[in-house]
């Protein structure tokens, strides 16, 4: 039996890939092992979207090729795969496969080249690539990844994904009902359905509502969420499938990256401050108590101090329950390498300081408005504090919960008792455990 070791890095979306990866080589008569050292292909899962992220996956590489015995190989996958090609092989001496998230379908077939001796690369783009045909290899549980649509077709000035994913594609909705309905059978109750721009989501007949409404419809399937949604792409059909089909949460992970107009237009971003808050706005009003969380870049060229101040303002208009804060990075190849005036770095940081403030105090504000009220976890995992499991409610709330490791992927109506600000702890007052059987 050959052994397959992988690592991964970034968003969701590797984390899916993976899984797939995990298929590919399955076919291949591949078992995972959870060591590099003995390990016939070693795979590294990257990500490109910020400078840090490739550098701490440099140094990685850099640690991996020691593990790599004389006949193993080592191949490099996903994005910044995709953004480096042939130079990484160069750049990484013992590097032996380079290949794209479109490449997959291949990399047997690259393995053996390796294997021969020969380095190889494949960045190609298949724009009709879904791996429709592969079966991911997924961890049992409750919840799950579902990849909807690959690639992405906005061009953000600063964003590295339209490069290294390629262009926009969504699956039918028939192929991604029967995977639901598979995981559904196999005990899986969540699904996070997955894209770029995931409410563009179009397969030439349905739209996103309806396959919000087609996945919240499969039995065993108790709640659907989404990420990322683009903001203009919030239809009226899609606001009224999220709210009136009970499976989908009351949660949205909405990127802004700005709250100034002049910043958002040179990101290429399709909406104004106002237009952003108008469609957290609607949602609110279709869907009571939902909560937002979203992504922040300080820093971008260009940004003033004035500028930056209309981001921190937006945070507290909009009222955010979380937020992913970060330092511009420039990326080669991007549009936004030809703007003029670049944010010096220490502005950058203290920018960066000054946001996370202001996101803590206003998560906070709304976390203690939330102590004393009762509301459905699903318990996912045993969290860092030993003791305790920590369970999510269809807000997206994190809640520590004393309870057995038997409990997990359970649900249960939980008292939220305190908060740190960010997570809560939490009692169990009822258990839902009736509902299922
Ligand atoms: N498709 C998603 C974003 C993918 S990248 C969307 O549009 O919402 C995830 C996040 O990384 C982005 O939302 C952005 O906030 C951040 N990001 C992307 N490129 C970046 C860069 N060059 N520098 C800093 N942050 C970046
Ligand atoms: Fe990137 Fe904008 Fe697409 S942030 S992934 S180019 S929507």
């Amino acid at each position: 039996m050959k052994r397959l070791y992988v690592e991964t890095y970034g968003c969701q979306m590797n984390v899916a890939d993976t899984e797939l990866l995990l298929g590919v080589f399955g076919r291949e008569g591949y078992v995972q092992v959870d060591s590099p050292a003995g390990a016939d292909v070693l795979l590294v899962n990257t990500c490109a979207v910020r400078d840090n992220a490739e550098q701490r996956i440099i140094g990685r590489l850099g640690e991996l090729q020691h593990h790599k015995g004389p006949t193993s190989v080592l191949g490099v996958v996903g994005c910044m795969a995709q953004r480096l090609g042939a130079r990484l092989l160069e750049q990484v001496p013992r590097v032996d496969i380079v290949a794209g998230p479109d490449a997959y379908r291949n990399l047997a077939a690259l393995v053996a080249q390796a294997a021969a001796g020969t380095r190889v690369a494949d960045t190609e783009f298949r724009s009709w690539e879904h791996y429709e045909d592969v079966p991911p290899v997924r961890e049992r549980g409750a919840t799950a990844f579902v990849t909807v649509q690959r690639g992405c077709d906005y061009k953000c000035t600063f964003c590295i994904v339209p490069y290294t994913r390629g262009p926009e594609r969504s699956r039918i909705m028939e192929e991604v009902v029967r995977e639901v309905r598979m995981l559904a059978a196999g005990g899986t109750t969540e699904v996070t359905l997955l894209g770029q721009t995931v409410n563009s989501y179009h397969d030439g007949e349905h739209d996103f509502a309806d396959l919000l409404r087609a996945v919240g419809e499969v039995d065993g399937i108790r709640r659907v969420r989404f990420t990322s949604p683009y903001p203009t792409d919030f239809t009226d059909r899609v606001i009224e499938a999220m709210a009136t089909v009970p499976a989908v949460c009351e949660h949205v992970h909405l990127p802004v990256q700005s709250g100034s107009n002049a910043v958002l237009r040179r990101m290429l971003r399709r909406y104004s401050r106002e237009q952003y808050l108008e469609v957290v706005d609607r949602l609110r009003r279709a869907i009571p108590d939902i909560t937002f969380s979203t992504d922040i870049i300080v820093g971008f060229p260009g940004e003033t101090e004035a500028q930056f101040q209309e981001t921190l303002t937006l945070v507290e208009e909009a009222a955010f329950d979380d937020a992913y804060t970060f330092k511009y990075s420039l990326r080669e190849g991007t549009p936004a390498v030809r703007l003029p005036a670049p944010v010096d770095e220490a502005v950058a940081a203290e920018r960066l300081e000054r946001l996370i403030e202001v996101v803590r105090a206003q998560a906070r504000r709304k976390h203690l408005g939330r102590v004393g009220r009762t509301m459905e976890a699903l318990v996912e995992r045993p969290a860092k504090r030993g003791e305790f499991l920590l369970g999510r409610t269809r807000t997206n709330l994190l809640v520590l919960l004393e309870l057995a490791p038997s409990a997990i992927g359970e649900y249960h109506e939980v008292l939220l008792t305190g908060t740190t600000g960010s997570t809560f702890t939490g009692q169990v007052v009822r258990s839902q455990l009736a509902v299922l059987t």
